[in-house]
C-alpha cells in the first residue's frame, strides 16, 4: 500500500465539546480517514475527508451477514504538546487476526498507523487534556459489496474516526457491581470470540441490558460449554488477585487478546507480582472469597483501562471485594498505564510512539 493519502479539509469545523463532560464516544472530530478495497485493486484510494455520513447500498453485505471488525486505541497529548499513541502495532496485529477470521483482506498495519497519525495531526486541537481524558481512535472495516449471497465481499471500506473521550463508566475509576451471567454466552471456541468483530458485541447486549435492569453495571461471562470457567467481564478482560497471585483466564479461542491485558501482565511480571494465565472456575473464585483470599478483581480494556469490581453476584452469593474499594494493585496499574500513555512516566518498553 504505497498510495499517497489525499487530504480534503473541512470548511465547516465543528464546536469542541466541554472536556469536563465528555463521557465515552459521543463526540467526533472534523475529519475521518477512508480507504477502499476491491479484489482486483487491493486497498486503494486512501483519503482524509470531512467527517460526514457515508452512503452505502442497502444490499451492502455488512448489513446482512455482519462482516465487520474494529479496533480501539487512544491518543494522548503530553504536557509538552507531543501526541502519543499507545502500542498501535498491537492493534494492527489484532486487526489482521480479526480480518483473517472474518474473511476480510489483510491491511498493511504500518500504513494504517501512518494514516492514523496523519488524521490525528489534522484534528490535534480536538485532543482533550483534562485528567482522565484522551482521543479515542476507532478504525473499522465493513463489507460494502451489494450482494445477498453468503460469501466474502469483494469490496470493503476501512474507516478511522476519532472521538474525544472521558471515563468509560460515568463513575470513573469506581468499583462496579457485576453479575455472573448464567443464561447467555458471549462466544465459544471455534467461533469469533477472539476477533474484535462487531457481532461479538451484538451478542453481548441482551445480557448486559438484563443486568442493568437488575442494578448491575455489567456481566461476568462464563465459558459456553461447561458454564463454569471465567472468560471476560462486559467487553473487557478480567483479572483476580487471590492470595497475592494475579490470575487471568488464558487465551483459548473465545477470549479477546486485549492490549491492556498484555500490558497488565507485562507490568505485573516486571514488578515481581506472580501472574498466572490459566483456566479459572467461578467455584474457585467463590472458595477463595470464603477463605478471605479474594483480594482484588478488575477488568482491563482500552476504553476504561482498569475497571475495579466491587461486588460480584453469583446465583444467591454476593461477594464484596476489598470492602468495595479500589484495590492497591488496581490503582497502581491504572496510574502506571495512564501515566505511560500520557508520557508522564518513562517509557522503558517503547510502548508509545
Ligand atoms: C474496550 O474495553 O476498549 C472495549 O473493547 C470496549 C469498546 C468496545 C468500547
Amino acid at each position: 500500500m504505497s498510495d499517497e493519502i489525499k487530504i480534503q479539509l473541512t470548511t465547516t469545523p465543528g464546536n469542541k465539546p466541554d472536556s469536563s463532560n465528555l463521557s465515552f464516544g459521543k463526540y467526533f472530530t472534523d475529519h475521518m480517514f477512508i480507504m477502499d478495497y476491491h479484489t482486483e485493486k487491493g486497498w486503494h484510494d486512501p483519503r482524509i475527508v470531512p467527517y460526514a455520513p457515508i452512503a452505502l447500498d442497502p444490499a451492502a453485505m455488512v448489513f446482512h451477514y455482519g462482516q465487520a471488525v474494529f479496533e480501539g486505541l487512544k491518543a494522548y497529548m503530553t504536557d509538552s504538546g507531543k501526541v502519543l499513541l499507545f502500542r498501535p502495532d498491537k492493534n494492527m496485529e489484532r486487526l489482521n487476526r480479526s480480518n483473517d477470521r472474518l474473511g476480510i483482506p489483510e491491511v498493511d498495519g504500518e500504513f494504517v498507523i501512518q494514516a492514523i497519525k496523519t488524521l490525528i495531526e489534522i484534528d490535534k486541537s480536538w485532543i482533550p487534556t483534562e485528567k482522565g481524558t484522551s482521543l479515542y481512535v476507532r478504525p473499522f472495516i465493513i463489507a460494502t459489496e451489494p450482494c445477498l449471497g453468503v460469501r466474502s465481499s469483494y469490496t470493503y471500506q476501512l474507516i478511522v474516526i476519532l472521538s474525544p473521550v472521558g471515563a468509560y463508566y460515568s463513575g470513573g475509576l469506581e468499583p462496579v457491581k457485576i453479575n455472573v451471567e448464567s443464561s447467555y454466552t458471549r462466544a465459544v471456541r471455534g467461533g469469533i470470540g477472539y476477533a474484535k468483530a462487531a457481532g461479538n458485541y451484538a451478542a453481548s447486549i441482551k445480557a448486559q441490558e438484563n443486568a442493568k435492569k437488575e442494578g448491575f453495571s455489567q456481566v461476568l461471562w462464563l465459558d459456553a460449554i461447561e458454564k463454569k470457567y471465567i472468560e471476560e467481564v462486559g467487553s473487557m478482560n478480567i483479572f483476580f488477585k487471590i492470595a497475592g497471585t494475579v490470575i487471568t483466564p488464558e487465551i483459548n479461542g473465545s477470549i479477546l487478546e486485549g492490549v491492556t491485558r498484555d500490558s497488565v501482565i507485562t507490568l505485573l511480571k516486571d514488578w515481581g507480582v506472580p501472574v498466572e494465565e490459566r483456566k479459572l472456575s467461578i467455584e474457585e473464585i467463590y472458595e477463595a472469597y470464603k477463605q478471605g483470599q479474594l483480594e482484588e478483581v478488575f477488568g482491563t480494556g482500552t476504553a476504561a483501562v482498569i475497571s475495579p469490581v466491587g461486588e460480584l453476584h453469583w446465583n444467591e452469593h454476593t461477594m464484596a471485594i476489598n470492602d468495595k474499594k479500589i484495590g492497591e494493585l488496581s490503582q497502581k496499574l491504572y496510574d502506571t498505564i495512564t501515566g505511560l500513555q500520557a508520557g508522564q512516566l518513562p517509557d522503558t518498553r517503547n510502548w508509545t510512539i
